[in-house]
């Protein structure tokens, strides 16, 4: 059977939910969960209980993930109405600062001008601003970009006027990154009723010209990131089900399928899982680390056998053409035919040294 090897991937959006959300994820079992998807380096997102927005917080969620993290993690600040002097303080330690602008899950949303203010005018400019931006907040920190030269990077685009708002910024030579996730690239607000309360995120699932114009525009989208959001099954099935789907363990298999469909090409699928999220934040492509890819199949995509706490995908009987054999990282065989072989413990924790 033919074989492949690609970079280890990189997804610089993903939810582990430690510290006090592990009945979802930990960092153990996200961390399983991106070695199974061929995915060796995560940057998790700083919207937990509690938030990681002060330098307690994040020095607690760094020693829990050296203990737990079976790869390479880097850990987000989020930004607060009060706390743009603290996290400009710790900026060294993680690969960014995120800032909510938009309602999502977490209690990390920035009302108003003034704070957004206070972050772009104390974070240091050699560190990217992570954005969860809609529709309108896109257009007002495409503005703040051009004033303040501050690099940006928009998290989870999917909309047909937000990308062509990133490509007219990119062309005028905006320091701005994006990523879009495999969701928005292959579901569409036509699965929604299929797919009730397990298909609702932030951003929602939107129409087929939004998909179409993210597929368009894929040149200049800088990375394809899962933005790995797992709740239980009884939490989505419930009366307020949080918004948010996992991603790790079926991006690869799905974006190699659409190699072998002919709709992408290879050196796309290494650009956005590899090449091009590194580059955004600086993250060195660890040494002797690769994937080992089968294509084949058809297997259809299951929630049997996966490592996210969740235990269950919106991608659920989709059948893919590829799929993840082994994962090598520094060497190590981390992950091979079902089985992850990386202890708790055996990641590094990037940029901290706290
Ligand atoms: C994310 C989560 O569950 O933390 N949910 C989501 O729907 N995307 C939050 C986020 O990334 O906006
Ligand atoms: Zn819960
Ligand atoms: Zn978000
Ligand atoms: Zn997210």
């Amino acid at each position: 059977m033919a074989t492949l090897r690609l970079p280890g991937a990189a997804d610089i959006h993903v939810h582990l939910r430690d510290l006090g959300e592990t009945h979802k994820e930990d960092f153990a079992s996200g961390t399983a969960a991106a070695l199974a998807g061929g995915v060796v380096t995560v940057l998790a997102m700083p919207n937990t209980r509690p938030p990681l927005i002060d330098a307690a917080a994040f020095r607690e969620a760094v020693r829990r993930a050296r203990a737990l993290a079976r790869c390479e993690v880097g850990l987000f600040l989020g930004g607060t109405a009060d706390n743009a002097a603290e996290a400009a303080a710790l900026a060294r330690q993680a690969p960014g600062l995120k800032l909510y602008l938009d309602a999502t899950y977490g209690p990390l949303r920035l009302e108003g001008l003034a704070a957004l203010l206070r972050h772009f005018e104390a974070w240091p400019s050699h560190r990217p601003i992570a954005v969860h931006a809609e529709g309108r907040t896109v257009a007002m920190v495409i503005g703040l970009v051009a004033l303040f030269r501050q690099p940006v990077h928009f998290c989870h685009i999917s909309r047909r006027e937000e990308i062509l708002l990133i490509r007219r910024a990119k062309e005028r030579g905006l320091p701005i990154t994006c990523e879009v996730t495999p969701h928005h690239l292959f579901l569409t607000e036509e699965d929604l009723p299929r797919l009730g309360p397990f298909g609702q995120m932030r951003p929602p699932l939107a129409s087929r010209a939004d998909q179409e114009a993210l597929w368009a525009n894929l040149a200049i989208v800088d990375a394809v990131a899962t933005d790995h959001a797992p709740h239980t099954i009884a939490e989505k099935q419930g009366e307020n089900p949080p918004p948010g789907v996992p991603g790790l363990e079926t991006m690869l298999p799905l974006l190699l399928t659409a190699v072998a469909e002919g709709r992408l090409e290879l050196a796309d699928v290494v650009r956005l899982t590899a090449t091009g999220p590194r580059r955004i934040y600086g993250l060195l492509e660890p040494p002797e680390t690769w994937v080992e890819i089968e294509w084949g199949g058809p297997w259809v995509i299951s929630r049997e056998g996966l490592f996210t706490k969740c235990g269950w995908t919106p991608f659920e009987g989709m059948t893919v053409r590829a799929r993840v054999r082994r994962t090598v990282l520094e060497g190590r065989v981390a992950f091979e035919d079902g089985e992850v072989r990386a202890p708790p413990g055996s990641g590094r924790v990037l940029f901290a040294d706290l």
